[in-house]
C-alpha cells in the first residue's frame, strides 16, 4: 500500500492487483489447508462440501462485497466507518465485536501457525524419516502436549506478525506472496496427484465428494457457514479495514467473486490432498484439529524429492498463514490508532501482546491445560467454535442488514457502480439476497443451532 495524492489521509491500494492479492492474502491461509479439512472431516466430507459452497456462493460473496461497500465508503475502520455511515446509532457495535472476534482468532491461530513452522524445521530435520503413520501420529501427538517447544514457536509467530505490520514492510510481504501463493497451489495440485495415486484412496475421494445427507444435522449446517465466513475472512471487519483502502473505481462485485472462487479452489485443493490420503494411510478423517499435521508427513513420505516438498511447503504454509493474521491484526490496530489515537507502533505491540498472551492458553490446551474444558471443547475448541461459528456469523448478519436495510439503496448502488460508472445488470438481484436471502439464511443456521428457534 502506497500513499496516494488523491486520497492523502489514508493508505491506498494502487492497483486492482494489489487489492485481489491482499484480499486473497487475507482468505487464503489455514483457513483452507488446516481447518477445512478437519472440519469437513468432522463433518462427514460430500454432503459439508456442497453445502459449504452454497453458502459461499450465496452468503459469503454477498458479506464479502457488503464489507468492501462499508469499508469504502466509511473511509476508516470497522468501528470507525460504522460510525460514520451511521452516526450516533449502535450499528459500531458490529465494530466492537469484530475487534473481540479478531484477538480470539488471532489468539488460536498464532497456535497452528506455531505448529506449521515447527513442521518447517522438523522437515529441514528429516524427521518424519522412515516413520509410518502410527509412528507420525505419535510425533505429533506427543509434540502437541509439550509446554515450552509450541508456546515459543506460537510466540514467534505472533512476534512475526506483529513485526511485519510495525515495519512498514507489508507490502513487501504481499508483493513475495504474490510470487509465492501460486507456488502454493501448484504444490497443493503436486500433493493432490499423489494422494489420489496412493492404493486405497478411493474411499477418501467418496469421503470428500459423494454427499450423504443422512448424517447433516444443524451442527453440520452451522459447521460450513463458520468455515465459509472464517476462509473468506468476512464477518468481522477485516475486509471492511481492507476496503477502506481500495480506491473508488475498482469493482467491488467483481473482487468479491474473484477472492471468494480462489479461496474455494484452494480449499477444494487441500481436501483432495488430504483425504484421499486419509484413507490410504488408515488414518481418522474424524481426527480433528491436527489432521494435516499427521497426514501430510505420510504423503511427503511417498513422494520422490519428498524432503524438499515439506520444507518448501510448510515454509509456504507459514507466509500464507502471515498474510492472513496480519490482516487480523490489522483490524485491532486500525481501529486503535484511528480512534484511540495510538501511535502505530504502540498499538500494534500492545495487541500483539495481549493476542499472544490469549494464545498461550490456545496453545497449552493441548497439554498443560488439556483439562480445562467445556463441554466437549478445550480453550483452544471454545475460541474457535465462539469465534468462526458464532461471531462472525453473526456479524455477516448484522454486516447484511446494514447494508440491505440501513444504508439508503443508492448509496448502495453508487458505491458498486462506482458512481454508475460500470454496469450492474444484477444490482436488482444483489439487492434481493441482501435484504432477505441472506439475513434469514445465516438467521436460521445461526438461530438453529443455538436452539433458540
Ligand atoms: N481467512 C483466513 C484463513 O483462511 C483467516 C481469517 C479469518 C483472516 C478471519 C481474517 C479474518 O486462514
Amino acid at each position: 500500500m502506497t500513499k496516494l495524492g488523491s486520497n492523502e489521509s489514508r493508505d491506498c491500494f494502487t492497483s486492482k492487483f494489489g487489492i485481489i492479492c491482499a484480499a486473497a492474502g487475507s482468505a487464503i491461509g489455514l483457513g483452507n489447508i488446516w481447518r477445512f479439512p478437519y472440519v469437513a472431516g468432522e463433518s462427514g466430507g460430500g454432503a459439508f462440501l456442497l453445502i459449504y459452497f452454497g453458502f459461499i456462493l450465496l452468503l459469503g460473496i454477498p458479506v464479502m462485497m457488503s464489507e468492501f461497500i462499508i469499508g469504502r465508503r466509511g473511509q476508516r475502520n470497522a468501528l470507525g466507518s460504522f460510525k460514520q455511515l451511521a452516526p450516533g446509532k449502535p450499528w459500531y457495535l458490529v465494530g466492537v465485536m469484530g475487534i473481540i472476534a479478531a484477538f480470539m482468532i488471532l489468539a488460536f491461530y498464532s497456535t497452528i501457525a506455531g505448529w506449521t513452522i515447527h513442521y518447517v524445521i522438523q522437515s529441514f530435520a528429516n524427521s518424519f524419516a522412515g516413520k509410518g503413520p502410527g509412528e507420525i501420529a505419535e510425533f505429533f501427538a506427543s509434540f502437541q502436549k509439550q509446554t515450552f517447544l509450541p508456546v515459543m514457536w506460537q510466540l514467534i509467530f505472533m512476534a512475526m506478525t506483529v513485526w511485519i505490520i510495525i515495519s512498514g514492510v507489508k507490502k513487501g510481504i504481499e508483493k513475495y506472496a504474490k510470487v509465492l501463493m501460486p507456488f502454493l497451489v501448484l504444490m497443493l495440485i503436486i500433493m493432490a496427484v499423489r494422494s489420489v495415486t496412493l492404493e486405497g484412496s478411493k474411499d477418501g475421494l467418496l469421503f470428500l465428494f459423494k454427499p450423504d445427507f443422512s448424517a447433516v444435522d444443524s451442527s453440520v449446517l452451522l459447521a460450513a457457514l463458520g468455515q465459509a465466513f472464517f476462509s473468506l475472512s468476512i464477518g468481522m471487519g477485516a475486509l471492511i479495514t481492507y476496503g477502506s483502502y481500495i480506491q473508488k473505481h475498482n469493482n467491488l462485485g467483481n473482487i468479491s467473486v474473484e477472492v471468494s472462487l480462489a479461496d474455494t479452489i484452494i480449499a477444494i485443493l487441500a481436501g483432495v490432498a488430504i483425504f484421499p490420503a486419509v484413507f490410504a494411510f488408515g488414518l481418522d478423517p474424524d481426527e480433528g484439529f491436527g489432521l494435516i499435521f499427521t497426514v501430510l508427513p505420510n504423503i511427503f513420505q511417498q513422494m520422490p524429492g519428498g524432503y524438499f516438498f515439506s520444507i518448501i511447503f510448510f515454509i509456504l504454509l507459514t507466509i500464507a498463514a502471515l498474510t492472513s493474521s496480519i490482516s487480523i491484526l490489522e483490524v485491532v490496530v486500525a481501529y486503535l490508532t484511528e480512534e484511540l489515537k495510538l501511535k502505530r507502533r504502540k498499538a500494534t505491540i500492545m495487541a500483539g501482546i495481549a493476542a499472544g498472551f490469549v494464545g498461550i492458553f490456545c496453545t497449552l490446551s493441548f497439554g498443560l491445560l488439556k483439562d480445562v474444558t467445556l463441554g466437549n471443547f478445550n480453550i483452544f475448541g471454545i475460541l474457535d467454535f465462539t469465534a468462526s461459528n458464532l461471531l462472525l456469523p453473526l456479524g455477516g448478519l448484522l454486516i447484511v442488514i446494514f447494508v440491505g436495510w440501513y444504508m439508503k439503496k443508492s448509496d448502495v448502488k453508487d458505491e458498486v457502480s462506482n458512481k454508475a460508472t460500470i454496469k450492474m445488470r444484477l444490482f436488482d438481484l444483489v439487492m434481493f439476497i441482501l435484504k432477505f436471502i441472506a439475513p434469514v439464511a445465516i438467521a436460521i443456521v445461526l438461530f438453529d443451532s443455538l436452539g433458540v428457534i
